[in-house]
């Protein structure tokens, strides 16, 4: 009989390890939930921007729920723009979250949650500039992030080898730029830049929308190609979406409600 509670007990232990161990487990061995490494790039306010050495922004707000929702800690981490690609097709972290377009070249090499957020380019001027359009930009030294949609769009429109556009590492010193006059416009996503026109009234700029030649654009969350995650975060992000906590999430941060159904169109 002792022998017999030995055997049970011994296998019963077995039995628990292995589960602890399996990959889809959310705990680690101490019944603690797993915690994600999320990377980001904090310079693209009010998305996800540092202050006072905190990474804030909608889009963290936004993955802490959906993370919260899936049954993740997480942990975000300012990296930068072009490491996050390097990190997640190397699998070193489990997903990024800033404002990363949905887009069928990227789709080849990662793989994205369900949109989250519409969003389109836009153009940044001096206030009283004659850029009034894109096609306007035609001659003009135009300032982008580097391989984002908006260096895409300007490449798209005037050519590749285009020594008129500048490409900075992160959309801070595009806008910098602007404002040392060194080029006439910069390109990239117009809640940014909204937003900047809105904070900063002493530089003087103006946003310019073109619906005929910036497409509506959707935001992911980037994973590993074939990341297991997906499925688990994609139920999440509907959750979120269809609780009220995104909706919240958005007057919080643009004072205004969202069109969620565009969303799931
Ligand atoms: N939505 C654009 C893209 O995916 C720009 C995103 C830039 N994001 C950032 N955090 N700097 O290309």
């Amino acid at each position: 009989m002792k022998k017999l509670k030995m055997i049970s007990l011994v296998l019963s232990a077995a039995f628990l390890f292995i589960l602890s161990a399996c990959g889809t487990s959310k705990t680690n061995g101490d019944g603690e939930k797993k915690t994600l490494r999320v990377v980001t790039d904090a310079a693209y306010a009010p998305l996800e921007y540092q202050d006072k050495g905190e990474i804030v922004g909608f889009d963290i707000d936004f993955i802490k729920a959906v993370a919260k929702e899936a049954g993740y800690k997480i942990k975000v981490e300012h990296v930068g723009w072009d490491p996050i690609f390097v990190e997640i097709k190397g699998k070193t972290a489990d997903a990024a979250i800033s404002s990363i377009t949905i887009d069928s070249k990227r789709q080849q090499t990662y793989d994205f949650s369900i949109p989250y957020f519409l969003s389109k380019n836009e153009i940044l001027v001096p206030k009283g500039s004659s850029i009034k359009s894109t096609k306007d930009l035609e001659g003009k030294k135009i300032a982008v992030q580097n391989g984002t949609t908006g260096q895409e769009v300007v490449e798209k429109l005037f050519g590749e080898n285009n020594d008129k556009l500048k490409k900075f590492e992160n959309n801070n010193l595009a806008i910098l730029e602007l404002k040392k006059g060194g080029v006439d416009a910069v390109v990239a996503d117009n809640t940014v830049i909204e937003t900047y026109v809105k904070n900063n009234p002493n530089d003087n700029l103006d946003f310019i929308e073109d619906d005929a030649t910036f497409n509506k654009e959707f935001y992911g969350i980037l994973l590993p190609k074939g990341s297991k995650l997906k499925a688990e975060l994609d139920k999440a992000v509907n959750k979120v979406l269809d609780n009220g906590t995104y909706e919240k999430l958005y007057e919080k941060w643009f004072k205004t409600k969202p069109d969620i159904k565009i969303l799931k169109d």
